[in-house]
């Protein structure tokens, strides 16, 4: 136990002591108390300016004393530390992490540049998710932003551009099989205008929306933060995120929030009755 901590633990027990007295017991204490608080500060103020005065070196090195500070501290003559820059950092991408962690993903602190720049690396599934510079301006560096205000750039390194085509979709198990076929996945009828028709194909989660004649197949994943858009409001063939508002055609699986994260779109083909979806297997 430091000289300090020893220290407050007597005033603790003397506090408990009083604190089961009756009150007008504990009045008189408590004055004593504040009376003897009063002249402390006064002299130590008195004391701080004389030292000012003489060497603020001499000053800077008595606050560094654990015991010195503490007792400064309690009668407000020195700031309570501030974070650091890091620290502040730190704080901010904790904030952010359940959100990315929810999805698979996460984000660590590469480096800070001062005075205005910070490097961060987004892992897992947020590396390569098309929706990764959204996850970076408008979750983690708004964060930054909030905690350290003189910080104007958040940069993320170590991953590829992947936002820079209308079907470059999430990260797909198909990819690394290239044969395609069409798939039944409904008839006409199952498929409805006024909302979406959730199919599943292989483990993949799928919409399907029909707009008089022509049916349009979505991957069901918001190009935000990846959740299912089945349950979101359709109207005049916009379909609206339920998590967090993204607007996207059906007509065209463009995202009408953002620029360049379209719907992971699928060719159908109807005969007959029923709906076709071309899908790699
Ligand atoms: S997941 Fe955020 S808007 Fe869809």
């Amino acid at each position: 136990m430091t000289k300090l901590e020893e220290l407050v633990q007597e005033i603790n027990r003397f506090e408990a002591i009083i604190s089961e007295w009756d009150e007008s017991q504990r009045c008189v204490a408590v004055g004593l108390k504040r009376a003897i608080e009063a002249l402390h500060k006064e002299a130590l103020t008195r004391l701080i300016k004389s030292l000012k005065l003489e060497s603020m070196s001499a000053l800077r090195h008595a606050v560094n004393d654990e015991v010195v500070y503490a007792v400064l501290l309690y009668h407000e003559l020195v700031k309570s530390p501030q974070p650091s820059l890091t620290q502040r950092i730190q704080t901010a991408l904790e904030e952010v992490r359940p959100g990315l962690k929810s999805h698979n993903g996460d984000v660590e602190l590469v480096a800070i540049k001062l005075p205005d720049t910070v490097e961060v690396r987004l892992i897992g599934t947020c590396s390569n998710c098309p929706a990764s510079t959204l996850t970076l301006s408008e979750g983690i560096e708004q964060a930054i932003k909030k905690y350290c205000p003189e910080i104007t750039k958040v940069i993320a390194v170590n991953n590829p551009p992947t936002i820079n085509s209308a079907n470059s979709g999430l990260s797909s198990p198909f990819l690394t099989q290239v044969t395609s076929a069409w798939v039944k996945l409904a008839t006409v009828d199952q498929v409805p205008e006024s909302s979406v028709l959730a199919v599943q194909f292989a483990g993949n989660s799928l919409i399907l929306h029909r707009q008089g004649v022509n049916i349009t197949c979505y991957r069901n994943a918001c190009t935000h933060l990846g959740d299912s858009l089945e349950a979101g409001n359709v109207e005049n063939g916009i379909i609206t995120c339920p998590f967090h508002g993204f607007q996207y055609s059906l007509e065209t699986g463009e995202c009408l929030t953002a620029p360049n994260v379209s719907l992971k779109s699928y060719p159908v083909k109807i005969k007959g009755d029923n709906v076709f979806v071309q899908m790699q297997k």
